[in-house]
């Protein structure tokens, strides 16, 4: 479910599928130490319970799937709506030098033994990019302004479907909540924790993002 490239802690994942009046799907995990991910390429589970996607080792991904299929196809004439949230952090190899990014995933296979690390993201590689074929969701946090993709900068959260030419992004931050509700920044090549939270309607996808203040429930 979460493709990324250089490093993440990824130590609290919520996730509720619902299809119209009908609940299943809901999990709330506090550390994977007992997840059973299903873990590729250069993910681990930490001692303490954290995922690790990689660990700075150059051109490598990691995956971490949930350990069975969820269902997303809605029954006839229902309507499916999904949220989830989760806490990362990305620790570059050097601080001044930002790692491309991971991306929370939804994939009809846990197979992704041909997409590519780097601005590929560990989702797709330059065959299946865009290929209606892939049925892929994603919701990238990247960190690198690749042209070629067309992002909209250095630092944004977008929405990729099978493609990662986003149909939507935004520069990574948060609104504030105040009485002005101001836009503020975030900084994801900070290393520090963050929240994302993902919530999808009946066709209608936003992806929030805020910082995450460890002990409290913000
Ligand atoms: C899903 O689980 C969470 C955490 O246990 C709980 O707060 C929430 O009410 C549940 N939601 C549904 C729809 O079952
Ligand atoms: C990363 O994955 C590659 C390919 O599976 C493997 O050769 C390498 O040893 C792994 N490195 C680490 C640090 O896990
Ligand atoms: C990554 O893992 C490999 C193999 O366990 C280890 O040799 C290497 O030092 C690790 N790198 C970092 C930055 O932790
Ligand atoms: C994964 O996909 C690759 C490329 O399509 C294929 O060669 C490989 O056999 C698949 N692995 C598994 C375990 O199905």
């Amino acid at each position: 479910m979460m493709s990324p490239i250089l490093t993440l802690f990824y130590f609290f994942l919520f996730l509720k599928i619902a299809t119209c009046g009908v609940q299943n799907n809901n999990f709330t995990f506090n550390g994977f130490g007992g997840a059973k991910l299903d873990l590729d390429g250069n993910a681990s589970i930490t001692p303490e319970g954290l995922l690790l996607l990689t660990n700075a080792t150059r051109l490598m991904t990691g995956h971490a799937f949930h350990p069975a299929p969820l269902r997303f196809k809605p029954p006839t004439g229902e309507t499916l709506s999904f949220s989830t949230t989760f806490v990362f952090a990305i620790i570059s190899e050097y601080s001044e030098v930002s790692s491309h990014g991971i991306a929370f995933l939804v994939s009809p296979t846990v197979n992704l033994s041909t997409a590519l690390p780097n601005q590929w993201l560990g989702l797709f590689n330059s065959e299946n990019n865009c290929d209606a074929a892939n049925h892929v969701l994603a919701v990238e946090l990247d960190m690198i302004e690749n042209p070629e993709f067309a992002d909209i900068n250095d630092n944004h959260v977008g929405i990729d479907v099978n493609c990662l030419n986003s149909v939507d992004s935004r520069p990574a931050g948060y609104y504030s909540g105040s009485a002005t509700d101001q836009f503020e920044s975030l900084n994801l090549h900070s290393g520090e924790p963050m929240q994302v939270w993902v919530d999808y309607a009946g066709g209608d996808i936003h992806a929030t993002q805020r910082y995450h203040i460890p002990g409290s429930n913000a």
